[in-house]
């Protein structure tokens, strides 16, 4: 496949690791969210907000990627509203990937709890300590997160049905070199 018609080796590679961090940070807060209190549920806290945080960071740098790299034309197939639909849910897609760390890390704070990456590197409390303001906070932070589940499923069920029913090589656009020669 043409270097025209595929994303760049960096859109590719920051696609690929956002997506697996994103899918061990989701399961990880629905899981340790409902554990009793342990210093197991205080350390997995942080393993949740490490994941967070670096994926804020990756965004960041996926973001200036995207507006400094246009991304391949879509076949010339792709109808006007799959065309619609499909910028309306990336444009979603970025916004959730900053919005849900942003809400983690404000609620950590309004909870009085200050983030510190990877235990060596303590970030600014965004937020003084506000008790109703982290109650909020962790309600916003579990809305936006059904949010993404429900925008990463239109968009995978998208591909799949680009690639395996419209048989158009779209894995491929994101470097999966399997199925359509
Ligand atoms: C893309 C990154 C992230 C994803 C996908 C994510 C996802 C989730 C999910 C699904 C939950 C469980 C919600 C519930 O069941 O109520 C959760 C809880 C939580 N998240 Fe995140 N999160 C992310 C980033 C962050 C960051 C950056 C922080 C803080 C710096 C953070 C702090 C928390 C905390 C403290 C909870 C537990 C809230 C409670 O005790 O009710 N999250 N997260």
């Amino acid at each position: 496949m043409s270097a025209a018609t595929r994303y760049s080796i960096p859109a590719i590679v920051l696609h690929w690791l956002v997506t697996l961090l994103i899918f061990v940070a989701f399961p990880l807060g629905v899981y340790m969210h409902e554990l009793p209190p342990s210093p197991t549920k205080i350390e997995l806290y942080s393993y949740h907000k490490w994941l967070g945080i670096t994926v804020l960071m990756l965004v960041a740098v996926r973001v200036s990627w995207r507006l400094t790299h246009t991304p391949p034309p879509l076949p010339s197939s792709v109808a006007a509203w799959q065309r619609q639909a499909s910028a309306g849910i990336h444009g979603l897609l970025y916004v959730l990937m900053i919005a849900i760390p942003l809400s983690g890390w404000l609620m950590s704070s309004a909870k009085g709890f200050q983030t510190v990456w990877f235990g060596v590197l303590p970030l600014p409390d965004l937020v003084e300590k506000n008790r109703e303001l982290g109650k909020l906070l962790t309600e916003v932070h579990k809305i936006l997160n059904f949010a993404l589940l429900a925008s990463v499923v239109m968009h995978v069920g998208a591909a799949l049905q680009h690639h395996f029913i419209e048989r158009q090589p779209f894995l491929q656009r994101m470097g999966w070199n399997r199925g359509h020669s």
